[in-house]
């Protein structure tokens, strides 16, 4: 009769050693089934007294050899599970990793440069107008008193659309010019911002995609001396107030009279420095009054109203304020160059 009892509780010594719980419930389960409050160890104490004298303290240790195999093997396991928990943790967030920096992006110089002319012209009115790249052959040139024959057509390499002789890649925001005018009317005051195409050879000066801003001003009664006026307030607001003008007669086919306008050199002021090419100056634009042709294109009375047009290349300009020497820095996106330019506008 005692031996059949110390070989019970010798089995259940033996499945306690054998069992594997292993999700959380099966250790607690495990756990209830040998530690807890009715647990199947506890009644084998009260077979103590089925047991002979002699045997007694034998039986008394292998109960309690039952009772600290299953508290070791619960400790055991608790352990193991606690630390895989701290594992599962830090595979999502390691506290002690360094943080990763994210990097502050920051304007691009020709939209810098940009942000600065709209600015200079829209506090005497200016108001921007954008319009579209991809133009035809009549808001680029025609309109602008220059058909197909023209000579003028040579002086701006056109990119045409594939198997098109009227669709083109805009040579000049001047196509905004007449867009304006067709569809508004006087009087205009509009700055015309965009990127333009000419196909022409990419060295350290040119490129075949540059940003130009176009200015319109057309009212009645306006004049030269406006045009004047307005282009010396936009040249010191730009480049100090110490700047010059000089307007030099030119030739443009939508303007007459024409000029080109110089500044004196931010640089040097008028001394000579690599920037003006020691001139003491740097040409920034071509300007002029609007040809009464291109008024009459664009169904606007030339007998009542007249205006100014200017047209201004913006790398140029960007270049020199922020003294770069090769245009094709501006079209390459290394972010080790665009790191060093940062702006409120
Ligand atoms: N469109 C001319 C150019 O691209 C610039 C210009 C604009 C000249 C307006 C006069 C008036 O060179």
């Amino acid at each position: 009769m005692s031996a059949e009892i110390f070989e019970k509780v010798k089995q259940i010594i033996a499945e306690i050693e054998s069992a594997t719980p292993q999700t959380k419930e099966e250790v607690e389960a495990f756990r209830i089934q040998y530690l807890g409050t009715k647990n199947q160890i506890k009644p084998l104490m009260g077979e103590m007294r089925n047991i002979p004298n002699e045997e007694k303290k034998a039986y008394g240790q292998l109960v309690n050899q039952a009772k600290s195999v299953a508290e070791a093997k619960f400790n055991a396991l608790k352990e193991r599970a606690e630390s895989a928990a701290d594992e599962a943790t830090a595979g999502d967030i390691d506290l002690t990793a360094p943080a990763v920096v994210e990097e502050l992006g920051s304007r691009h110089p020709i939209s810098v440069t940009q942000n600065k002319i709209i600015d200079i012209f829209g506090r005497i009115g200016f108001k921007v107008a954008e319009d579209r790249e991809i133009e035809d052959d009549w808001h680029n040139f025609s309109a602008m008193n220059t058909p197909e024959d023209h000579p003028a057509r040579d002086m701006q390499d056109t990119f045409y659309l594939k198997d098109s002789t009227s669709m083109l890649l805009r040579t000049h925001t001047s196509s905004v010019q007449a867009r304006t005018m067709k569809y508004q009317k006087p009087p205009i005051r509009i700055i015309a911002p965009g990127r333009v195409y000419r196909n022409e050879t990419i060295s350290a000066r040119a490129h075949c995609q540059f940003h130009q801003v176009e200015g319109l001003y057309v009212d009645e009664n306006v004049s030269f001396a406006d045009m004047k006026q307005t282009l010396l307030y936009f040249a010191q607001e730009m480049y100090g107030p110490q700047t010059k003008i000089r307007l030099r007669p030119s030739y443009f086919p939508f303007t007459e009279p024409s000029a080109e306008m110089d500044v004196s050199c931010f640089i040097c002021d008028t001394k000579g420095c690599n920037v003006c090419k020691y001139t003491g100056w740097v040409e920034i634009m071509g300007c002029g009054m609007v040809d009464p042709k291109v008024l009459e294109n664009c169904d606007i009375d030339s007998e009542k109203y007249t205006g100014f047009a200017f047209g201004m290349g913006i790398e140029r300009q960007a270049m020199m304020l922020y003294k770069i020497t090769d245009i094709r820095l501006l079209f390459e996106n290394d972010v080790r160059f665009l790191k060093q330019f940062t702006s409120a506008i």
